[in-house]
C-alpha cells in the first residue's frame, strides 16, 4: 500500500502542466464504443481510472494503439461481448457510462450496478428511468443491469436531479436513437461540452451542450473522430489551492481559467493575486496570509462538489471562519475528522463544515478515503509542521497524474514511501 511523506512548510514556486481532464476522457472512451472506425483521442490523462476504462472496452472487444504521449487510438468494430463485469465496476463507477453506447449501438447491455463509494450511495435511477423513457427494456436482478431494445427511441426526458454522468449516458444514447431526444434539466459541467464535441465530430446532431436543455436528432451511424481532452479543471483548481496555501508563486500551464470561474473568484475572495492568459493561470501569495471564504457546492457553474475538500484544507489555515455546505453528496466530509488530527479546528453542523482558521497545522499520520479528499489532505501536509504520511493514496492515483513528480518539481518535499 504506497503512501505519500510530506515535509510542510515548503512554498511552491514554478511551473506545472496540467493534465487531459480525468472526468471527459472517461466518457469519451465509452463513446467510442458508438463508432463503426477508429477514433484518436490526445492529452489524455495517464490514470488508473483511465487504464480500468480501457481494460473494461478491451473485455468487449475494442482495441487500443496507446503511443509514448499517451495518445489513444480507440477501435470498437469488433465489439462482440456486451458485459460490464462487477470486478471491473467495483473499482470504477464511471464504468456505468458504456450502458448508453452498448444500448444505442448493439441494443443490449449487461452492466453490473456500480455500488455506492466512501462519497454516498451514488444511484443511477435517472440513468435507467432515461433509458426505459426511450424504449429500452431495464432488468435489475443479481447486481446487474440487463438492458436491451431494438432500437432505442427519442423522447423528452426531465432529470430530477442534475447528473452527470446521467446527462452523458442518455447524451450519447440518444445519438443513434430514432427521432429526437430533448434532455431538460442536464448538467452543464465543461466535461459535458467535450463529450458533444467529440460526438458531433463523429456525426451526431447534439445542440444546446453547456445549457441545461439538450436537444438530440438520432442518425444511423457514427464514425471514429480526432479529439483532444480539455483541461483538468479539478487539478488546475488543487495546484492553485496548493500555491496558495504555501504562500508561493505558481504558473499552471496547458490549462483554461474560463472552466472554473468559481473557484477563482473564491481565490480572489481569499485575497490570492491572480493573473491569466488563454491557457495558464498564475497565482501568487508571498508574504501574506489567506482570508477564510464561505462556499456552497453546486452543479456547474456553481463551486465544484470536487473542490470542497481541497478548499476546506484552505479554510484551517486561512484568517478567520469559513462556512463550507456540501449540497451534492450525502458523505463528503471524511477529510475532515483527517484535518482535526492535524489540529484544525473544523465543527460539521448537517451539511455544512465550519472551520476557525489556525496558523499552523501539525503534521500527522492520516488517511485517504476518496480521490478528492487524499488531494485535501496532501494540501494540509505541505503547510503542516513536520512530516505528514498519507495512507491509502491509491485514491489519489485514481485522479492526479505524477502528483508528487508535479509537486517536486514546484519545491515540495513528498516522496511516495
Ligand atoms: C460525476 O459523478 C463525477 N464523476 C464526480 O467526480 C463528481 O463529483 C460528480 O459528477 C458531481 O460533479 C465523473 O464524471 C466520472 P452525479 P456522478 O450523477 O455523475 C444524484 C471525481 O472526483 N444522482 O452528478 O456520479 C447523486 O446521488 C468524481 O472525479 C441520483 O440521485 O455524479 C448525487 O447526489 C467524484 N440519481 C447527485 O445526483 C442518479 O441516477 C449528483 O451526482 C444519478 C445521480
Amino acid at each position: 500500500m504506497d503512501q505519500l511523506l510530506i515535509t510542510g512548510g515548503h512554498p511552491l514556486q514554478g511551473e506545472v502542466r496540467i493534465s487531459g481532464a480525468k472526468n471527459a476522457a472517461l466518457p469519451i472512451l465509452a463513446a467510442t464504443l458508438l463508432a463503426e472506425t477508429p477514433s484518436y483521442i490526445s492529452n489524455v490523462p495517464h490514470l488508473h481510472d483511465i487504464t480500468t476504462m480501457m481494460h473494461l472496452l478491451e473485455e468487449m472487444g475494442s482495441t487500443f494503439v496507446i503511443d509514448d504521449h499517451f495518445n489513444i487510438e480507440a477501435n470498437s468494430q469488433n465489439v462482440q461481448k456486451f458485459t460490464a463485469p462487477y470486478e471491473m465496476v467495483k473499482t470504477m463507477r464511471a464504468s456505468i457510462l458504456v450502458l448508453g453506447p452498448l444500448l444505442a449501438r448493439f441494443g443490449e447491455a449487461h452492466v453490473s450496478l456500480p455500488g455506492g463509494c466512501a462519497i454516498g450511495a451514488r444511484p443511477v435511477n435517472l440513468h435507467l428511468q432515461g433509458l426505459a423513457a426511450m424504449g429500452a427494456d431495464i432488468c435489475v436482478e443479481g447486481g446487474y443491469i440487463t438492458a436491451q431494445a431494438k432500437r432505442l427511441q427519442g423522447t423528452t426526458l426531465c432529470l430530477d436531479v442534475v447528473t452527470v454522468t446521467g446527462t452523458e449516458n442518455l447524451m450519447m444514447a440518444a445519438t443513434l436513437a430514432e427521432g429526437n431526444t430533448i434532455i431538460e434539466n442536464a448538467a452543464r459541467e465543461p466535461e459535458i461540452i467535450d463529450l458533444a464535441i467529440f460526438l458531433n465530430r463523429m456525426g451526431a446532431r447534439i445542440e444546446g451542450a453547456g445549457t441545461s436543455t439538450l436537444r438530440i436528432t438520432g442518425v444511423e451511424k457514427l464514425y471514429g473522430a480526432r479529439h483532444r481532452v480539455l483541461p483538468d479543471r479539478i487539478e488546475t483548481g488543487t495546484y492553485l489551492i496548493a500555491a496558495a496555501m504555501t504562500g508561493g508563486k505558481v504558473k499552471v500551464n496547458h490549462t483554461d481559467a474560463s472552466l472554473l470561474d468559481a473557484v477563482l473568484l473564491k481565490l480572489l475572495e481569499a485575497g490570492v493575486t491572480l493573473s491569466h492568459g488563454n491557457d495558464w493561470i498564475e497565482v501568487d501569495m508571498q508574504g501574506r496570509r489567506l482570508r477564510a471564504v464561505d462556499i456552497h457546492t453546486a452543479p456547474h457553474p456553481g463551486f465544484p462538489t470536487d473542490m470542497q475538500a481541497q478548499l476546506t484544507a484552505m479554510n484551517t489555515i486561512a484568517e478567520g471562519v469559513g462556512m463550507l455546505t456540501e449540497s451534492i453528496f450525502e458523505n463528503r466530509f471524511m477529510h475532515v475528522s483527517e484535518l482535526q488530527r492535524m489540529g484544525a479546528n473544523i465543527r460539521i453542523e448537517g451539511k455544512t463544515a465550519i472551520v476557525k482558521g489556525i496558523e499552523r497545522l501539525q503534521a500527522a499520520p492520516v488517511m485517504a478515503t476518496d480521490l478528492r479528499a487524499s488531494a485535501g489532505l496532501v494540501l494540509a501536509g505541505l503547510v503542516a509542521e513536520g512530516d505528514t504520511l498519507v495512507d491509502r493514496i491509491y485514491h489519489i492515483d485514481r485522479g492526479y497524474e505524477r502528483i508528487e513528480e508535479k509537486l517536486t518539481q514546484l519545491g515540495a518535499h513528498i516522496r511516495r514511501v
